[in-house]
């Protein structure tokens, strides 16, 4: 139990693709959030990552999107969903190093192809979908509690 967070908090983020300047806004934003409730550093820190991710695939991949959140003493529940080309083989983006970055997108240090499998390892659950030509939605819990 996290004694600071007395009901629920919930809140979200507009994603923009292609919107280097700002990216990670979103994930600072509700690390920040977490910290002021009191959350431990290291749940902190993997929330961080899973979000920082997800919002960075949302950015370099789809053309809109949003980051929402949800604080409960238990959880922490983010879904990050978005407009964009959706994965057609989901169990292969899921592979370590398997990425479809373009040479420009390489450049700036993206494209290792650790982002999805990173989300997976900090999130206690993780379910992904997507529709080709629609989007994708990524939804990851994170327990506050052991
Ligand atoms: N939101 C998305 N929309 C469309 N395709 C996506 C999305 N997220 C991931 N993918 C596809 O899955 C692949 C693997 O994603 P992942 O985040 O694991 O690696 P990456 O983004 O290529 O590299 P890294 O995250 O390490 O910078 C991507 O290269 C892309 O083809
Ligand atoms: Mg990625």
């Amino acid at each position: 139990m996290t004694p600071e967070i007395n009901g629920n908090v919930e809140g979200s983020f507009q994603l923009i693709g292609g919107n280097f300047t700002n990216a990670g806004e979103a994930s600072t934003q509700l690390k920040m959030k977490l910290f002021e409730f009191g959350v431990d550093d290291a749940i902190i820190r993997r929330a961080a990552i899973a979000t920082f991710e997800a919002e960075m695939n949302v950015i370099i991949y789809a053309a809109a999107g949003q980051l929402h959140y949800y604080i409960t003493p238990e959880n922490i529940k983010i879904r990050v969903e978005d407009m964009g080309p959706g994965i057609e083989d989901i169990e292969q983006a899921m592979q370590e190093g398997y990425s479809t970055a373009p040479e420009w997108v390489r450049e700036m240090g993206w494209g290792a192809g650790m982002g999805l499998p990173n989300m997976k390892r900090n999130s206690d659950e993780f379910m992904i979908e997507s529709v080709v030509g629609e989007g994708t939605t990524v939804h990851m819990t994170i327990n506050l509690n052991e």
